[in-house]
């Protein structure tokens, strides 16, 4: 079976479809805001965007002509910096209630880019051909081989590098329990999948789908309740 149809992933992703469509769409539409937050939100949204910050570092400040997937762009943040930057984006995310948020929250002034904002599967290879691939927070509720077979799909149609962060595997994570309390009880986010940096990186080294591509760079944002680790991943 292919990492599109098989089953714990796309079980995983109808439980995050429905939390980021229906559940906690409007707490996302208020973290991802200026609104003011309480203070362990306050805690996230600055760690978000040492994460967005962090990502968007690695990619090249000139992203003219160049076509980058922001696989599960959420309210479109990320996306509308590449673009300022140049970038022809390739915005998608499984809620569209985000999507539709994201375009209308679409800034004019995004100088010589452009958006394409779409409802669906970061995997949907009709997508066509990336020179980039950034995935923000949008891999940690998958099961590691579920988002290294993910990894494997997109890097068949990239050319050259993705940058993604995971949940880190290590004793911080005791707090990652306490992420889960980020939201109300009747609104928490599906389970995040831990993993070792170790572990993931010999995954994707033993991919036969990877072949060719090596682990880069790699940094850790720990803010608070938020806890997560961007890795590059590029062509070699
Ligand atoms: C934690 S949010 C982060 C959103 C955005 N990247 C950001 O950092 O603001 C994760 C997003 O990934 C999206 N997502 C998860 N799996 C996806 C998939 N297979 N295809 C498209 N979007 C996906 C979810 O719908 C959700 O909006």
């Amino acid at each position: 079976m292919s990492a599109v149809t098989d089953s714990s992933y796309a079980q995983s992703r109808a439980r995050i479809e429905t939390y980021f469509d229906r559940t906690a769409v409007e707490a996302w539409k208020r973290l991802t805001s200026d609104a003011p937050v309480g203070r362990i939100r306050a805690t996230v949204r600055a760690g978000r965007e040492t994460m967005r910050r962090t990502l968007m570092s690695w990619l090249p400040t000139d992203l003219r002509g160049r076509r980058l997937l922001d696989a599960g762009c959420g309210t479109g943040m990320l996306a509308v910096e590449a673009a300022r930057r140049g970038a022809h984006v390739t915005a998608i995310d499984l809620s569209p209630t985000l999507i539709e948020l994201a375009r209308e929250r679409l800034p004019h002034d995004i100088g010589a880019g452009h958006i394409d904002f779409l409802a669906g599967d970061m995997l949907d290879a009709s997508l066509g051909p990336f020179d980039h691939v950034v995935a923000m927070d949008s891999l940690i509720h998958y099961r590691a081989r579920d988002a290294v077979d993910a990894l494997a799909a997109l890097a068949g149609r990239t050319g050259t590098s993705i940058v993604f962060t995971f949940a880190p595997r290590t004793p911080l994570l005791a707090a990652m329990h306490a992420i889960g309390q980020v939201f109300p009880r009747g609104n928490r986010s599906p389970a995040i999948e831990p993993v070792a940096q170790g572990a993931l990186t010999q995954a994707i080294a033993q991919h036969p789908a990877l072949e060719g591509w090596q682990p880069g760079r790699s940094a850790r944002v720990a803010r608070g309740f938020y806890i997560s680790q961007a890795l590059e991943i590029a062509r070699q």
